[in-house]
């Protein structure tokens, strides 16, 4: 297929550029580099050993993209681009309502005058808010906590309305559970911009000591230790589940949305302890307050997508650290100090 990838040059973006080359569909990449760099590009096709074409395009700038979708002959669009930090999202929704969910409107109402009708949407777990049954299903109600969230919620539903209106349409909503880890190859990886709000950036940047220590946002919630439980999964297997998606899209219509994750809950303790074994490093830290908004455990019913796309999470927690750690290891710290 020719397919549209929207924020390609991104953390999950370009891991799945990778699948997406390797099986053999031509891609055109767009990304407006406000969290990435064009360098990505390189790396991309070095691992995939293809070429693709990227172009810089702000997706907020409808006339560009009502023109690259005119001309594109695409068959189907995968939209990763947007903003994805709840607290950021707090302090500037409009950002948040502009560069996800208008833009994503734009998008999906462009693809549908140009007859695209295949879409992958990356969503989140954000979704559900605070769940009250665990795991985690897609029925489990949407109940988002955060501009961020509710940007996710909405697009979902406009894409869900596209649907509905257009027989030929389909689209598969992807529900992210908590990606880590990164290319095997080291070459593709999470770059964070400023201070890292997740976790795995963080603990890397104390095992390089630029940071001094962690802090763990909470010990007192009702877990096996007191700390946060969420579903890890290793961005690999995230970026296999989008070409099988993209495959279902092309065979089906109508709306879908489906949880990406292993099934399996860790701690913030657990996952330090597997951070320390993949670094070899002792990684200090500290028990401070909660974070406001956090759940105290998440993790994800991954059983659709497993019966819908024969998809499974394949890498476990250990590996998603080394993979991780052999990326985030070769990183400049001075571009991580920042
Ligand atoms: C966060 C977002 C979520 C978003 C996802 C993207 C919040 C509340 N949620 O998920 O909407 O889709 O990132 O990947 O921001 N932790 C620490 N110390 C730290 C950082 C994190 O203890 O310095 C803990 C948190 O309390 C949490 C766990 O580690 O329990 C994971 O945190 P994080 O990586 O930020 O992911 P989420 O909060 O699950």
């Amino acid at each position: 297929m020719k397919v549209l990838v929207t924020g390609v040059t991104g953390y999950i973006g370009s891991h799945t550029a990778v699948e997406l080359l390797a099986e053999g569909h031509d891609l055109i990449g767009i990304d407006d580099f406000s969290t990435s760099s064009p360098k990505v590009k390189h790396d991309i096709e070095r691992v995939a050993g293809r070429p693709f074409t990227l172009l810089d395009l702000d997706l907020r700038n409808r006339c560009e993209v009502e023109c690259l979708l005119a001309s594109g002959e695409f068959d189907a669009i995968i939209h990763f681009a947007g903003r994805k930090f709840v607290g950021e999202s707090v302090a500037e929704p409009m950002q948040y309502y502009e560069r996800n969910l208008a833009a994503s409107v734009s998008l999906a109402a462009a693809a549908q005058r140009h007859e695209i009708s295949h879409v992958v949407f990356s969503s989140s777990c954000t979704v559900y808010g605070q769940p009250t049954q665990l795991p985690v299903t897609e029925e489990t109600p949407i109940a988002p906590v955060s501009p961020y969230g509710r940007t996710k919620a909405m697009t979902e539903t406009v894409l869900q309305d596209l649907c509905d209106a257009t027989p030929s349409a389909s689209v598969l909503a992807l529900r992210y559970f908590n990606p880590i880890g990164a290319h095997p190859s080291a070459l593709l990886g999470e770059v964070p911009s400023g201070p890292p709000n997740n976790l795995l950036p963080y603990i890397m940047q104390v095992a390089k000591r630029v940071r001094p220590f962690l802090n763990i946002y909470g010990g007192d919630y009702d877990t096996h230790d007191g700390t946060c439980i969420r579903d890890y999964i290793h961005v690999v297997d995230l970026a296999r589940a989008h070409v099988l998606a993209l495959d279902r899209a092309a065979e089906t219509t109508g709306f879908e949305a489906l949880n990406l994750g292993t099934g399996i809950g860790s701690s913030v303790l657990d996952v330090l302890e597997a951070c320390e074994k993949a670094t070899g490093r002792a990684i200090p830290h500290q028990i401070v307050d909660r974070r406001p908004g956090d759940a105290a455990s998440m993790f994800a019913d991954p059983s659709r997508a497993q019966q819908l796309l024969g998809w499974k999470a394949e890498a476990n927690l250990p590996e998603m650290c080394l993979d991780h750690w052999n990326f985030e290891r070769n990183l400049d710290v001075d571009a991580l100090s920042a």
